[in-house]
C-alpha cells in the first residue's frame, strides 16, 4: 500500500502540459549566471523544449552592481541567440529585477522588461528584505507595475512567519512559486514551506527558474505534495502569459 501511494505521485515533468508558459528563466548568454555563451543556450532551450516546454520568458537578473543588465543588453543578448537557435520556440523577453534602492530611485524612468502588460518579475535579496519593502512595492504600483514576486518559498527569514508573506500579498505582490521547489532541490526547508505557501492558496504563478541543463534532471523526480490537485491549477494559471 505504502509503496503504491509512493509511485502514485507524479513526476514534476507529468505535469507540464501544451499550455504552460514558463514564466522565469534564465536562458539568455553570457548576461547573467545563466549560460555562458550561445551554444549552452542553445543547448539549454533545446532541452527545456524536449521535456514540454513550447513558451519561454526569459527572465535574466537585473542587480546593480552585479548584473547591469538594461532592457538593451537584455534584448541584444536575445538577438544574437534567436539566429542560432536550432529548434522553434516561443521565447519572449523580460528580466528577474531585485528589489533594492537602485531599483527604487529608478522606477519613475519605467523602463522596464515586463513578463506581459504590466507584470513585472521581481526578486528580494537571499539575506534580508529591503529595510523599504512596502514603500518600494507602493511605488511601483503607484508607477502603473503589478509585482510578481520571484520564489517566496525560498526566503528563510520568512519561513518561520507566514504573516510576512501574506502581508506581502495585500501590499498587491502576486507570488511566483519555483517548480524545483516541489521536487526537494532547494531542500527540505523550501519545500516546506513552498507546501504552506501552496496549501494556503497563496501562490498565483508558477515558473522554472532553470540556469542550466543540471536542473532540468529534476524534472524526472516525483512531486512531494500530497495533494497535487492545487499545484496543476496553479500551473495553468501561467496561461495568463500567454501571448
Ligand atoms: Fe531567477
Amino acid at each position: 500500500m505504502f509503496t503504491f501511494f509512493k509511485t502514485s505521485k507524479p513526476r514534476l515533468i507529468d505535469l507540464i502540459n501544451k499550455e504552460y508558459v514558463d514564466i522565469h528563466s534564465h536562458i539568455l548568454p553570457g548576461i547573467d549566471d545563466g549560460p555562458k555563451n550561445i551554444f549552452e543556450s542553445d543547448n539549454l532551450i533545446s532541452n527545456m523544449l524536449d521535456i514540454g516546454f513550447n513558451s519561454l520568458i526569459a527572465t535574466p537578473h537585473t542587480i546593480s552592481g552585479v548584473w547591469n543588465n538594461t532592457p538593451e543588453t537584455i534584448k541584444d543578448s536575445f538577438s544574437k541567440l534567436k539566429f542560432s537557435l536550432k529548434k522553434n520556440s516561443k521565447i519572449k523577453v523580460a528580466s528577474e529585477y531585485l528589489l533594492d534602492n537602485f531599483f527604487y530611485e529608478n522606477i519613475s524612468k519605467k523602463n522596464f522588461l515586463c513578463l506581459k502588460d504590466n507584470y513585472l518579475l521581481v526578486e528580494l535579496s537571499y539575506y534580508q528584505p529591503p529595510v523599504n519593502l512596502f514603500e518600494i512595492l507602493f511605488e511601483l504600483q503607484v508607477n502603473g507595475y503589478i509585482p510578481v514576486l520571484a520564489h517566496p518559498e525560498r526566503y528563510n527569514y520568512y519561513f518561520d512567519d507566514m504573516s510576512k508573506i501574506e502581508k506581502l500579498k495585500k501590499a498587491g505582490c502576486y507570488l511566483q512559486l519555483n517548480l524545483l521547489s516541489v521536487v526537494g532541490y532547494y531542500g527540505v526547508n523550501v519545500l516546506n514551506m513552498a507546501r504552506k505557501l501552496i496549501n494556503s492558496n497563496l501562490i498565483d504563478f508558477v515558473g522554472s527558474d532553470i540556469h542550466n541543463t543540471r536542473q532540468l534532471k529534476y524534472f524526472d523526480k516525483r512531486v512531494l505534495l500530497k495533494n497535487v490537485k492545487i499545484l496543476e491549477k496553479v500551473i495553468n494559471l501561467n496561461q495568463k502569459f500567454q501571448n
